[in-house]
């Protein structure tokens, strides 16, 4: 035979093109790095939530940059150009919902990922680096979670973020100093917003991707830990290769997030309320409900030791439990045999939902938050059913000339304050339409005012009366108004002008 016979049998061959390729990139050992990983003991369904976190990542990532098309990080675009996406562009909602419902599914995997690895003890035997920068993790969705609540600046993230941003001033010494720097100022402005964008959309995604390759490196460096009957140093029990069982497992995992949260965005889309009115001092802010135990647990602490439980306790507990594997040195992993940590872990998961649940019922029991809350709902829900309305009542003026505006493609015109005081009139006609939409007038006076049967038309009203007279109507219905079933107009006097240039506009 020839010297060839010596040579290794070459890799079986999977057609030209991935050959070809293989030669160049080494895909053969790059797959073979990724798929063939050992699991000790074999695949299971208990490991899946690692892969669904990194899926829900990688789908925050692309729907976030999806909204960033059309975003405007100024407090005086931000909530037009959320508007926008949610009520005008083909499927924004959806997308947007995607976002928000993908932040919380992301933080209920995280618990159950945590969940695991802690009952399993597979923080335990050199692992001590994978576990801290999962804390690290752990931190940064907090992060993200906290920065982009803030961003549709409509009246709920804007008054929860002003609670948020507060808790900083317990912090002794610096903590003002902190708050307005987290801030940009002493109030919530355009500043802050780009803060809180700059660092939900570069800053901590960065620090996310760079902690997920670290993460995922002293993973594969330490190996799976396997079943709680494991060794965590040196597995024992015969391992089965990542691929295909434990994939397949993670994939249909996979497959159940994708399906959940696209019904879910579908049939319940995430809620936009109106603009943030910082004069608004009856609204009660509440945070989402990932952040509600911390919330109630701030009603106990009140005082000169408030800074106790807002801020020393929190943080003995981040302490003990990112320093969990350096003080937890047993390799013993079967939860039953690990009774302390197995009840801490239970007490201080058992004293959040409980602190959670009760932060829901003191806002049924006290009636007048109960109110305040359900008029909060209403008014979110009647501007969910308001057409889109080009922006901007009363916004300050930019000095862009109307020339530059027309020559914009239409939709970014949607977002600036309107120089032109045809601009304006435009928005202002829009508001009053909107308005006669949800007040339900056409129900009487028809589509457009037209007239119906039971009501006069509408359309010519301002040859009849002056916008003055009209208002005067309103504010004084005529008995046959009244008599007509014609409930009162009652507006604040910015929808009456509104209303009324709309009427006036009829022709
Ligand atoms: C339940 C039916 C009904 C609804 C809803 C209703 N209207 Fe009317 N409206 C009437 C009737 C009836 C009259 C009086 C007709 C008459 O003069 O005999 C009237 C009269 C008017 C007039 C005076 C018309 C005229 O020519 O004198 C105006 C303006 C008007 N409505 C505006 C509105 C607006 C704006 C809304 C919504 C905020 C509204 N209406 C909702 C029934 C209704």
């Amino acid at each position: 035979m020839d010297s060839e016979s010596n040579t290794p049998p070459p890799p079986k061959s999977h057609g030209r093109f991935f050959d070809w390729f293989d030669r160049r990139v080494g895909l053969r050992q790059i797959l073979h790095e990724a798929l063939d990983e050992p699991i000790p003991g074999g695949a299971r369904w208990a490991y899946i939530f690692g892969s669904g976190l990194l899926f829900i990542f990688i789908s925050q990532v692309i729907t976030g940059i999806f909204l960033a098309l059309y975003y405007v990080p100024s407090a005086d675009h931000a909530h037009v150009s959320v508007a926008y996406i949610t009520k005008a562009v083909a499927a924004g909602s959806f997308l947007r919902s995607l976002h928000v419902y993908g932040a919380s599914a992301m933080i209920i995997i995280l618990v159950l990922h945590i969940g695991q690895t802690f009952l399993f003890g597979s923080y335990k035997g050199r692992r001590e680096l994978l576990w801290l920068s999962g804390c690290v993790l752990l931190a940064l969705v907090l992060g993200m979670a906290f920065t982009g609540y803030l961003l549709p600046w409509d009246e709920k993230s804007y008054f929860a973020t002003a609670v948020g941003t507060n808790i900083l001033s317990e912090v002794p010494f610096v903590g003002n100093s902190l708050k307005e720097f987290l801030r940009g100022g002493t109030q919530l402005g355009t500043l802050t917003l780009s803060r809180f964008f700059a660092l939900h959309v570069f800053f901590i995604p960065g620090m996310i991707f760079l902690f997920v390759a670290i993460h995922i490196f002293l993973f594969r460096q330490a190996g799976a830990a396997g079943p709680v009957s494991e060794s965590p140093v040196h597995p024992r029990q015969p391992s089965e290769p990542f691929y295909p069982r434990q994939l397949l497992m993670d994939l249909s995992f996979t497959l159940v997030l994708i399906c959940a949260l696209g019904l879910l965005a579908y049939f319940d889309p995430a809620p936009l309320g109106p603009r943030a009115n910082p004069a608004d001092t009856l609204y009660v802010p509440r945070p989402e409900w990932y952040y509600r135990s911390f919330f109630e647990w701030l009603k106990f602490w009140h005082g000169a030791i408030s800074v106790v439980g807002i801020l020393v306790i929190p943080l003995v507990l981040a302490v003990l439990f990112a320093g969990l594997p350096f003080y937890d040195r047993r390799l013993e992993r079967r939860p039953w045999r690990r009774p302390l940590a197995v009840a801490s872990f239970g007490i201080v998961f058992v004293g959040l939902v409980y602190l959670g649940a009760r932060s829901y019922q003191d806002d049924e029991r006290d009636p007048d938050v109960a109110a305040q809350l359900a008029r909060q709902n209403e008014e979110t829900e009647a501007y969910m059913r308001e057409p889109f309305v080009p922006q901007a009542l009363g916004l300050p003026t930019p000095s862009a000339s109307p020339v530059v505006s027309a020559a914009l493609p239409s939709h970014s015109a949607l977002y600036m304050a309107p120089s032109a005081t045809s601009a304006s009139a435009n928005a202002l006609i829009a508001r009053g339409k909107a308005i006669f939409q949800s007040h339900m007038c056409f129900s009487c006076h028809g589509q457009g005012g037209v007239g119906t049967a039971i009501a006069p038309r509408l359309i010519g009203i301002g040859n009849k009366f002056s916008p003055a007279q009209l208002e005067h109507l309103f504010h004084h219905p005529l008995p046959q108004m009244t008599a007509g079933g014609m409930p009162p107009v009652k507006l604040s006097p910015q929808d009456m002008k509104a209303l009324i240039a709309y009427l006036d506009s009829l022709k």
